[in-house]
């Protein structure tokens, strides 16, 4: 009910909108209305006026509120459950802790701080407080296990249309599914899976973007080679609506590979890389890996990358890091 309120006080920025208006437009009394009002002040909306007079939306604070991410969200299933927490250790160990209960499916746990957030290949993933977007998705994909990492790509695709969508900076995807700008990272995403030899019990597909951190945040090791939008773009985006836009791409996308059209997504991947047609290096990511030069051709529907080694064969490479 308060995402509906901030809703309509947000369509009608600078128009107070009187408590009856609301109670009517919402079934409910101008008590609970009141209510509910005081509530959204208490979580920080700067509401002016009273039940009479009208309330008005004074600005749309950069606020992480589980209303705030679920007014205004265009999504049937993903978002209908939103948990956000001040400070966690990972996002990605909330949501699974909650789907082993049985959460359902598009669960959404959110964090302003992540005390222990984890990347890819067993790295950590540094997640100030109050600037970044750390994102856990629960899905329960009718899917076999090795289809599972398109979602991963359908995740990379949804999060650099929403960056393109609510800020200005034409950031890309690069292999696996970093997303970058001017060559430095913005977002990392970190998907896990829980399944048996039967089927897949749970995905999560944890997103990390850095949205409004500043360079001095980031850890010394990653300052050369992470960035933000908001150090991309000189001012800062809002990270719910950011929220929002991943969440309604991402399901949408999710829809498209669960109907067997998965090729759209991935013509969307390929339009979004900045990998591909390009000569890469592919770092080795474990002991014993060679590391390989070629050129980075296609990516096939697996989410493996098609590398053309020097002597013209055609090497897949299914897990790594490339060197652009
Ligand atoms: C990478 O190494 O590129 C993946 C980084 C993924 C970070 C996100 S932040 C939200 C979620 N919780 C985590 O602990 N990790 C992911």
């Amino acid at each position: 009910m308060r995402a509906r309120i901030l809703e309509i006080l947000r369509e009608n920025r600078g128009r107070p909108v009187s408590g009856e208006e609301l109670a009517r437009a919402l079934g409910l009394s101008r008590t609970s209305v009141w209510k509910h009002v005081t509530a959204l002040r208490r979580a920080g909306y700067p509401i002016e006026g009273s039940p009479r007079r009208g309330y008005v939306l004074e600005s749309v604070p950069d606020l992480l509120t589980a209303e705030e991410i679920r007014s205004g969200l265009a999504t049937e299933v993903l978002g209908r459950q939103v948990e956000v927490r001040q400070s966690v250790s990972s996002t990605n160990d909330l949501a699974k802790e909650r789907a082993r209960r049985g959460a359902p499916e598009g669960l959404v746990v959110v964090a302003e701080e992540q005390t222990a957030g984890r990347g890819r290949l067993g790295r950590a993933w540094a997640s100030p407080p109050g600037v970044g977007l750390w994102m856990s998705v629960l899905l329960r994909p009718p899917l076999p296990a090795p289809e599972v990492a398109r979602l991963t790509l359908a995740a990379a695709v949804a999060v650099a249309e929403a960056v393109r969508a609510v800020s200005d900076v034409p950031c890309g995807i690069k292999w696996p599914n970093d997303v970058v700008a001017g060559g430095r990272k913005l977002c990392g995403i970190l998907t896990e899976i829980e399944a048996d030899w039967e089927r897949v019990h749970f995905v999560v597909v944890g997103i990390g973007v850095n949205v409004n951190t500043p360079a001095a945040a980031f850890p010394p090791e990653i300052r050369e080679s992470a960035t933000s939008i908001r150090i991309e773009q000189g001012r800062p985006a809002p990270r719910a609506a950011l929220a929002r836009a991943i969440l309604a791409g991402l399901e949408h996308a999710y829809r498209e590979t669960l109907a067997g059209r998965f090729d759209g997504v991935l013509a969307r991947w390929r339009a979004l890389s900045v990998t591909l047609g390009r000569p890469v290096r592919i770092l080795p990511v474990a002991e014993g890996q060679p590391a390989l030069a070629g050129v980075a051709e296609d990516v096939d529907g697996d989410g493996a990358l098609l590398l053309r080694l020097p002597d013209g064969r055609l090497h897949r490479v299914l897990a790594g890091e490339v060197s652009l």
